[in-house]
This record gives C-alpha cells, structure tokens and sequence, in this order.
C-alpha cells in the first residue's frame, strides 16, 4: 500500500480539469479527487460545471471550484488561473482536455468553423498550458500537464470527414513535445494521450451507421469507457513518471495497430 500510495497519489495537489463538467473531463477530474487532489474545473457549460464540482465535492470530500473559462480566451484563462491559484492557494497539476469536433467534408468547411476547432483544440490547449506554466513558474513550483490529444492525431478516421479535427489533434501531439522540451528547465512534466472512440456525450450521439463502422474496424469491437483513460492520466500527473514528458500514450482498443 505504501507503493501504491508513493507512486500514484495526488494527496495535497490541485489539479485543473479544462472541459470537466462532462465526458472524459469528468471522470477524470473525479477520479484524481479520489486519489487526492484538490479539484478546479474550467469549462463553458455554467450548470454543468457547478453540479460535477459539488457532486466530486459530496462524493470525495475533496475542495472543488468550478470557473466558467472559454478556453480560446487567453484573458479569460489567464484571471482564472490567478483567481483558481488565490482560491485553493496553490495549483500543481493540469489535465488540458476541453476539446470540440465538427463532421463534415473540407471544403464545406467555413472558415469560421475551422477556426473554431483550431481554436479549441489547439490554440486552446496551448492557451491554458503556457498561462499554467506561467503560474508556476511565477511561484518556484514544479509541476505536470496531461493534454489530451486523439488517436485523430495519428491516423485519419473513417467514414466521417474531420479534416480539422484531425490536424488539430496531431498539433497538439507536437505541441506537447515542444512545450516538453523547452519546460524541462522549470520542472514542468507535459504529457498527452489519444484516446480511440470513448463513449460520451461527443460521440455517443453520432449517427449510429458511423458508430457501427467504428466498432467493425476497432479490433476491441467497443468503445473505450471513460474510466479506462482515468489510470493514464493519474500516472502521467503523479511523481511516478518522474522521468516521463514529451510523451503520447494511445489508449484506442488497437485502432491504431491495425
Ligand atoms: N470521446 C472520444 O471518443 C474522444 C476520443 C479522443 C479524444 N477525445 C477528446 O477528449 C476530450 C474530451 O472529450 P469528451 O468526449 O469528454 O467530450 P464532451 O463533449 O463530452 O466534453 C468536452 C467538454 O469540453 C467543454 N468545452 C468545449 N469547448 C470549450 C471551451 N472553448 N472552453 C472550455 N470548455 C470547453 C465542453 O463544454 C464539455 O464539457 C476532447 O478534447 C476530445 O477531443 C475524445
């Protein structure tokens, strides 16, 4: 227990969750209550925000904080991490997850709608991660960020058309290296995982000829349950991947084996 407990607890940190008032956010940022930490949810969805805070609060006796950040807002994202660091009275760890998809082919695209995905996918993840590191840097604390990517970012899914997707989530792979390398001087850990199909509100509504295309070519034949990511993401943020950054861990029931 005491391996356990040295390796993957989150006791006396607090952790963000962008994109945690629902889906894989949720889950996440209620298991690394479970585990310890402290929870700060930043998403655009006011209610649902509230309510995941207070039922991680009943359910973990953890201090939780919802703010209402858009996270393609960098003066957005930048008071909320001041006020969440003033609030808990330190921030140490960062699971950058808020994401968006649209479906449809290129060049029906708008540019509005590009610039949408990119912006939450991408720009969004970069927003909030360099404001986070600023913080901590600002305050002499180390600290690690999980974001999450896709597999999208590794191959091109199939049959629906997701061109921004895609290339938003493949940029957010590079992006983790990148900021990876240059925090290693600060002592600041940047990971990702690509999840495969995860069963959510995102994609639990799509069209159900999609879905049963997605099972048939996924050598699991299921979706991946939110709960399985909540193990990579623990371990990416806690001290027992010391020597881990600029990793991807694909989590995708062998979609990308094949
Ligand atoms: N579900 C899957 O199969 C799957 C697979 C691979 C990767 N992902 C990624 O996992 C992440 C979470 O996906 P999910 O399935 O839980 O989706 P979801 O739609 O259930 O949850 C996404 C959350 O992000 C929030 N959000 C959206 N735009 C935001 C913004 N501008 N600012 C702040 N919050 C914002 C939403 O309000 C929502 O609460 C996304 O980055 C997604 O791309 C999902």
């Amino acid at each position: 227990m005491a391996t356990l407990e040295k390796l993957f607890s989150l006791r006396g940190k607090v952790a963000i969750v962008t994109g945690g008032a629902q889906g894989i956010g949720k889950t996440v940022a209620m298991a690394m209550a479970e585990v310890g930490a402290d929870i700060v949810i930043f998403d655009v969805k006011e209610e649902k925000a509230r309510e995941t805070a207070k039922e991680i609060a009943e359910k973990t006796g953890r201090r939780t904080k919802a703010f209402i950040v858009d996270v393609t807002k960098p003066d957005q994202v930048a008071d909320a991490i001041a006020e969440a660091g003033e609030a808990m009275e330190t921030l140490d760890l960062l699971f950058n997850n808020a994401g968006i998809a649209i479906h449809k082919p290129a060049h029906n695209v708008t540019p509005e709608e590009w610039l949408r995905v990119i912006n939450v996918n991408l720009n969004g993840i970069y927003f909030v991660a360099t404001e986070f590191a600023r913080y901590l840097v600002k305050n002499h604390k180390k600290g690690a960020i999980c974001n999450t990517a896709s597999m999208s970012g590794h191959i091109v899914n199939w049959p629906q058309e997701q061109a921004s997707y895609n290339a938003s989530k493949a940029g957010v792979i590079q992006l983790t290296k990148s900021l990876a390398v240059e925090y290693v001087i600060d002592g600041i850990r940047v990971n990702c995982i690509s999840p495969g199909y995860i069963y959510t509100e995102l994609t639990g509504t799509m069209r159900k000829d999609w879905q049963e295309r997605w099972m048939d070519i996924t050598p699991y034949g299921r979706y991946g349950k939110p709960e399985e990511l909540v193990g990579a993401v623990i371990y990416l943020l806690s001290d027992s991947a010391s020597f881990t950054s600029g990793a991807d861990l694909i989590i995708d029931g062998c979609y990308t084996a094949v």
